[in-house]
């Protein structure tokens, strides 16, 4: 067996999103802190947010309504301590963003003095969005990284994908490091840290059409899994209702604030439709606004639906959305006289590792923050622009928490090196290529916007069949990135089904035709390892 090669910090940060800087950088006076990032550094969803981050800075606003918005959005199942929390320390967030140099619209008021133009979107009562136009994530990934670079003591390690956890033995409560993969060197590598955070975002990939970028598979959730986490709520995959809808356009999302702002959902002859389905229209919360798109474009066959702000003025619609238009514009579509064709895409994972207040996870010094974690913040459905803000509130209570924990230590600890003497070079990556499309197709057609028990059964007995060969692929070869981001995403896929399965009702983004009502009782779906086989197996 060769030897592994090996680096040490004090905390391992898996992950170079808005979660994942904000915590190094809130680290980094402290400690050493190596940041793992699967991409290039400022790819992941971060970057592509358009909207917005919530938070209450109008004095026509309140912590409360807030609070009532949000929990309003998650159907019921929020958890309305985590929701204060959020809500608390949102403009403390904002101020903490604003004091690393994000530059959020300002506009002058009456009195000529200046402070920050809010937006709105759906599911809010009040304008409390801030923004840089309609590209916030990229203004909010470009500062952090900046700081980030600058920092001595923060270790980037671009272009590495973590593996697994690794505890001294299966039972541990603690981990004390990770392996990974090495992709420019092409080698397995350890990483021995004393606390290590899950950053790694979201699992919309597992569908075929998502606004994710191609780094949202799930890892860190079936990272966290496989080590022993407790998961929950995976079957709350949120779809985004309005993804534009272009042969050319890749995955890009029309943002929710262009009907914050005045556009309308309406059919291919002009004709709106959401006071149909929603008494408040084209700002109902996404999971409503998404469902009545799905149903009208099946009821009328159409491919798309249409969003039409033309109606505005042309200089406030290229001011105030300056990206749509452009992209909008090089395919052919004048969003200043036309309507924009949209359909939904899957977009937001509310599920994921189940963590406190503090950001732990059910391991010891295991956190996990962003995307990557169930929180209780969104419940059945995410309002729109809670998500960036969970990023960094739960960035901030996380290094709150290692600090207050600093004298743990685990780097005395022997790691069994990465065995490769079994294993050789594939020749058939077409069955990866072939199961990673087929797993998004299925997962689509059958656990999408709408399900029903025989699909999800149908699609749990592909998934247990493409994982047992993708197990035996995972032992006999070298690793590779989409052999896996497979794995993870059969992973995660297994975890939504299972989640789906166990829910008998229709709640936010679950809507399944079997169990179409409400019911009176509910709460997070959590699965643990020890009970799930019984769930798993069909
Ligand atoms: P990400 O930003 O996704 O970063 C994940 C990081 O983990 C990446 O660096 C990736 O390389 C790394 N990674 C993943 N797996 C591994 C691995 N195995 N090893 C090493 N590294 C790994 N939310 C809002 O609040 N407001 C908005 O306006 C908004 N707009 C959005 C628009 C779009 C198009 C999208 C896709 C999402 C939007 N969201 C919005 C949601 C929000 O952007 C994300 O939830 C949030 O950015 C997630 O941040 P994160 O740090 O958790 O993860
Ligand atoms: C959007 O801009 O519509 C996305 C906002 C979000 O996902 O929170």
């Amino acid at each position: 067996m060769q030897n592994t090669v090996e680096h040490r910090c004090d905390l391992l940060v898996i992950g170079s999103g808005a979660a994942g800087l904000s915590l190094a950088l809130k680290m980094a006076d402290h400690c050493n802190v190596i940041v793992l990032s699967k991409s290039d550094l400022n790819e992941g969803s971060t970057r592509y947010a358009q909207g917005g981050i919530a938070a209450v800075f109008d004095d026509d606003d309140s912590i409360q309504s807030h609070v009532e918005d949000t929990l309003a959005a998650g159907a019921g199942i929020c958890d309305e301590n985590v929701v204060r929390f959020a809500a608390e320390n949102a403009k403390a967030s904002m101020q903490w963003l604003i004091s690393r140099g994000v530059p959020f619209d300002q506009e002058k008021d009456q009195d000529g003095n200046l402070r920050f133009h809010l937006t709105r979107e759906g599911g809010h009562s009040h304008r409390r969005i801030l923004h840089a136009a309609d590209a916030t994530g990229e203004a909010v990934q470009s500062t952090l990284a900046e700081n980030v670079a600058q920092h001595p003591s923060i270790h980037l390690f671009e272009r590495y994908n973590a593996i697994d956890l690794i505890k001294q033995n299966k039972t541990d409560k603690k981990c004390i490091g990770a392996y990974v993969w090495n992709r420019k060197k092409e080698q397995v590598e350890i990483i021995r840290s004393r606390f290590i955070t899950l950053a790694t975002g979201g699992a919309s990939k597992v569908y075929q059409y998502t606004s994710n970028p191609d780094v949202s598979s799930g890892d860190g959730i079936a990272m966290a899994w496989r080590a022993g986490c407790d998961i929950a709520n995976m079957e709350f995959n949120q779809f985004h209702p309005t993804c534009l809808f272009h042969p050319d356009a890749g995955n890009f999302l029309i943002t929710e604030a262009l009907r914050g702002e005045g556009a309308f959902l309406c059919h291919p002859d002009g004709t709106p439709f959401m006071h149909k389905f929603d008494e408040r229209g084209d700002l109902a919360p996404r999971d409503v606004v998404a469902r009545a798109i799905d149903f009208e474009m099946k009821r009328l066959g159409e491919d798309c639906m249409y969003l039409d702000i033309s109606h505005k003025p042309s200089d406030f619609i290229v001011k105030h959305f300056p990206n749509i238009y452009r992209k909008c514009r090089s395919l052919g579509i004048d969003i200043t006289r036309q309507p924009i064709p949209v359909v939904p895409a899957a977009h937001y994972s509310c599920g994921g590792v189940v963590t406190d207040l503090d950001a732990r996870t059910t391991l010891d010094n295991v956190y996990a923050i962003g995307e990557v974690a169930y929180t209780g913040l969104h419940g059945a459905n995410r309002m729109a622009s809670n998500s960036l803000l969970e990023c960094v509130v739960f960035a901030h209570a996380c290094a709150k928490h290692i600090l207050a924990n600093f004298d743990q230590d685990h780097s005395r600890c022997d790691i069994r090196p990465w065995d490769e003497s079994r294993v050789i070079d594939s020749d058939e990556a077409v069955i990866i290529q072939h199961n990673w499309h087929e797993l998004r197709l299925f997962m689509w057609d059958f656990v999408g916007i709408v399900r029903t028990n025989k699909r999800l059964e149908r699609a749990m007995r592909r998934i247990n069949l493409l994982k047992q060969e993708i197990d035996e692929y995972y032992s006999n070869f070298k690793v590779s990135n989409n052999m896996l981001e497979l794995r993870n995403l059969l992973c995660i896929a297994q975890l939504i089904v299972a989640c789906a399965m166990e829910r008998k009702e229709s709640r936010g983004l679950h809507y399944n035709l079997d169990y179409p009502d409400l019911l009176e009782k509910s709460g997070p779906t959590i699965i643990r390892k020890s009970t799930f086989k019984k769930s798993a197996e069909l």
